[in-house]
C-alpha cells in the first residue's frame, strides 16, 4: 500500500529559472488544498544538509507568481553527491517530519532526488531549467522566459550592428545543449548559429560564409554561438582578422536567467507544481513530472535520466532554409 504522506518539503537546485516562484506557490497550494503541509526548504541539498527549514503557508507565497529568481533560494551541493550527505540529508528530513519533497531543478537535483528516494523519502522532480535539456520532457520551467529576454537583447545588439555593418558573435547560455541559441536563431533571423550538437569546427565556412552574405548586400552578420562552444571573444578577433569586417562579441550570461516569468512559463510552473503535489498525495515517489506530446505525464526517475534528448533535425534544417 502507498505510503501516506502528510507533510512535504519543497526545494529549488542547481541553476535557478524564472517560473521557480510560480512552481514553489503552485507545490505549497496545491498540497495544502490535498490536506498536506509543507515545509520550506532554503538553498537547494545545502539548505536541507543545514536544515534551513520553514513552514509554508499558503500566504507565504502570496505575490510570487510573477517574480523572477527563487524565494527558497538556490545552490550547488558537493556535499549531497556523496552517501554520507544523502543519508544526512534523509534522516533530517524525517527529523523534520518531511515525508514527501519536491525538488524543482535540472538532471543533477533529480540524481540527488533519486538517492533521497531511495532512502524512503517520497521524492516528485520538477523540470526547472532555462536549458530545456531534460530528456524526458519537452518543457523545462524557465525556457520561455529565456528565450525571450535573450531574443529581446539579440534585437538590440543586431540595431547597432547593421548601423556599424559589423559582424556581431552573440552568446547564449545552454550549457551543453543549442536549444536557447537554435530558437533564438529562428526567432532573431540569424546568418549563422553554432550549436554544440553539431558545431565541427569549420571556423572557414563561417568566414566564408560571412564574406558571401557582406558581397550579396547584407549589412550585419548575426553569429548566434552556444555556451557549449564558447570562446566567442577569440572567435570575433579571428572573424574580424580574416574577413576585415569589424567584429564584436556579446555574451549575454546570466540575464537570461532574471526576469519575471512570461505567461507560458508561470503557467508550465502551475500545472506542473501542482502535479508534483498531487503525486505526492496519491503516495508516488521517484518520480518526474513531464510535459510529453502535449500532456502533463510523469516518469520514474531513474528512466528519466536514461533518456536521451536531441535537436529537432526539422527545427534545424527550417533554420537553415531561412538563412539563404
Ligand atoms: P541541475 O539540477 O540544474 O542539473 P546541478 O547539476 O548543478 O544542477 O545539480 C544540482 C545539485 O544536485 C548539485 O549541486 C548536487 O547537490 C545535486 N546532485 C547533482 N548530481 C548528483 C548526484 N549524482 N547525486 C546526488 N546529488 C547530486
Ligand atoms: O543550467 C542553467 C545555466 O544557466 C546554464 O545555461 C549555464 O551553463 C549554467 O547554468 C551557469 O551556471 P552558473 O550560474 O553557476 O554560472
Amino acid at each position: 500500500m502507498a505510503k501516506e504522506v502528510k507533510t512535504i518539503g519543497v526545494m529549488t537546485s542547481g541553476g535557478d529559472a524564472p517560473g521557480m516562484n510560480a512552481a514553489i506557490r503552485a507545490v505549497v497550494r496545491k498540497a495544502i488544498s490535498n490536506g498536506m503541509k509543507v515545509k520550506g526548504i532554503y538553498q537547494g541539498y545545502r539548505g536541507l544538509l543545514n536544515e534551513e527549514i520553514t513552514d509554508l503557508s499558503a500566504r507565504d507565497v502570496s505575490d510570487t507568481i510573477s517574480r523572477g529568481g527563487t524565494i527558497l533560494y538556490t545552490a550547488r551541493c558537493s556535499d549531497f553527491r556523496t552517501a554520507e550527505g544523502q543519508d544526512k540529508g534523509a534522516d533530517i528530513c524525517r527529523k523534520h517530519g518531511i515525508d514527501g519533497l519536491v525538488v524543482i531543478g535540472g538532471d543533477g537535483s533529480f540524481a540527488g532526488a533519486q538517492q533521497l528516494a531511495a532512502r524512503g523519502i517520497n521524492t516528485i522532480g520538477v523540470p526547472g531549467t532555462i536549458d530545456l535539456d531534460i530528456a524526458c520532457t519537452d518543457y523545462t520551467i524557465g525556457f520561455d522566459t529565456a528565450v525571450n529576454t535573450a531574443m529581446d537583447a539579440i534585437d538590440k545588439v543586431r540595431d547597432t550592428s547593421t548601423s556599424h555593418e559589423r559582424c556581431s558573435i552573440i552568446e547564449v547560455m545552454g550549457r551543453n545543449a543549442g536549444y536557447i541559441a537554435l530558437w533564438c536563431g529562428i526567432a532573431n533571423g540569424a546568418e549563422d548559429v553554432l550549436l554544440p550538437e553539431q558545431f565541427d569546427f569549420d571556423e572557414q565556412k563561417l568566414i566564408d560564409n560571412i564574406i558571401h552574405n557582406r558581397k550579396r548586400g547584407k549589412k550585419h552578420h548575426i553569429v548566434i554561438n552556444a555556451e557549449g562552444i564558447g570562446h566567442s571573444t577569440s572567435m570575433a578577433r579571428r572573424i574580424e582578422a580574416a574577413t576585415g569586417l569589424e567584429t564584436r562579441a556579446t555574451i549575454l550570461g546570466h540575464m537570461q536567467r532574471g526576469g519575471s516569468p512570461t505567461c507560458r512559463d508561470r503557467v508550465f510552473a502551475t500545472m506542473m507544481g501542482s502535479y508534483a503535489a498531487d503525486l505526492l498525495k496519491e503516495g508516488k515517489s521517484n518520480r518526474v513530472v513531464s510535459f510529453k506530446n502535449g500532456q502533463f505525464v510523469d516518469f520514474d526517475i531513474d528512466e528519466g535520466l536514461n533518456m536521451q534528448k536531441s535537436l529537432d533535425e526539422y527545427m534545424v534544417r527550417v533554420n537553415k532554409a531561412m538563412t539563404t
